[in-house]
């Protein structure tokens, strides 16, 4: 089969496309065929030993997948053979086949295709708990999403919004926060530019319910400060590179619940709310919610894609489409 690998830590354009054996199901895993697979902000970092978990070169990078099972390995007795799926990994996604474990597969919500299914589960996932599992949040409330225009962050403005929640986006250009607006943003800061805490208390009347941060770096504070007393701030990542240190006589003054959100071990912590939260997507995308595709593109591009995601160029997912004539490049 054809894969992306690495040979060497190091950056996107260290990546090769070679050819490889397929990988073998082992014991408790399943081989799935890779129409399409999503590149993630974590897969430009595992590449450069940057991340909490070491990837040892060589290595397929790429960790979110979908398309259909073709085997099954010893004691796995579904999804069936010939299912579709979606998924996730460490590594190993950007090939034309991965071998995962079972528990690691999903099914696909009626009406997505392949290239959306691989775009769909994490940020998806993680925009409705970060919102509702863990930010509690209600219709009628408003919602502030920082990095209002990645994946991450249009997903949260995307199903915040359908769920009936009033959306202040938060991005670094006009052209960001006019995507967050497309998807149903009310209103939009620009945090390069406009003071954030100021302009969310005047947008929202007084302070937001919620804040959704897939961003960290001093935008977090900012932030925090521009919650109501009660407010509930959900902390999802660092894509700044710097991990904020909040005052916490600021948690104290304001009442603010701060929360954090990994999707990875939510199945562990709160096993009820994984299903619940599919079934409430799966009714979002019945009703024509779809991922935001900001580039498409086959995987003899790898590198291109990897570096549109690590330099902040990208906007919505960039996706890996394995059947190649129908991207065109
Ligand atoms: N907790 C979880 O379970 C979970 C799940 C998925 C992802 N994550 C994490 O959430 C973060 C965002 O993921 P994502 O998929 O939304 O990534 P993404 O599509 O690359 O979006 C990240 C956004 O962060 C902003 N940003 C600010 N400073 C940046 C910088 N120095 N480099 C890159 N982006 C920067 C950018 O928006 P502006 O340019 O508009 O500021 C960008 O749109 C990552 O750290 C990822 O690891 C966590």
């Amino acid at each position: 089969m054809r894969a992306a690998r690495i040979h060497a830590h190091g950056v996107p354009a260290d990546v090769v496309v070679e050819e490889v054996p397929d990988p073998e199901p082992g014991p408790g895993e399943v081989l799935v065929r890779v129409r399409a697979a999503a590149v993630n902000f974590p897969d430009v970092l595992i590449l450069a030993d940057r991340y909490q978990v070491s990837a040892s070169p060589p290595f397929v990078p790429g960790s979110e997948f979908a398309d259909v099972v073709e085997a099954l390995g010893q004691g796995v007795t579904e999804p069936a053979v010939g299912s579709v799926v979606a998924g996730s990994t460490f590594t190993g996604a950007f090939a034309e086949k991965v071998a995962v474990s079972a528990k690691a597969l999903r099914p696909v919500p009626p009406g997505l295709d392949m290239v959306e299914a691989a775009a769909f589960g994490v940020t998806y996932g993680t925009a409705y708990h970060a919102l509702v599992t863990i930010g509690a949040a209600e219709p009628g409330e408003w919602a502030t999403v920082l990095g209002a225009a990645g994946g991450v962050g249009s997903a949260a403005v995307d199903v915040g919004t359908r769920l009936g929640l009033r959306v202040v986006a938060a991005a670094s250009s006009p052209e960001r926060l006019a995507v967050a607006r497309k998807l149903g943003a009310e209103a939009g800061v620009d945090y390069t530019t406009e003071d954030l805490k100021t302009r969310v208390r005047e947008l929202t009347g007084g302070g937001t319910d919620v804040v959704v941060d897939p961003v960290g770096g001093d935008h977090a504070e900012a932030a925090l400060r521009a919650t109501r007393w009660g407010g509930r701030f959900v902390t999802v990542g660092f894509a700044d590179g710097r991990i904020p240190r909040i005052p916490l006589n600021l948690v104290l003054l304001k009442g603010v619940i701060v929360r954090g959100l990994e999707v990875r071990s939510l199945r562990r912590h709160l096993p009820e709310a994984v299903p619940a939260a599919d079934r409430a997507l799966a009714d979002l995308v019945a009703g024509g919610m779809r991922p935001l595709l900001g580039s498409v593109h086959p995987l003899a591009s790898v590198a291109a894609a990897l570096a549109e995601v690590g330099e902040r160029r990208a906007v919505g997912k960039v996706v890996l489409d394995m059947n190649e004539e129908r991207t065109g490049s």
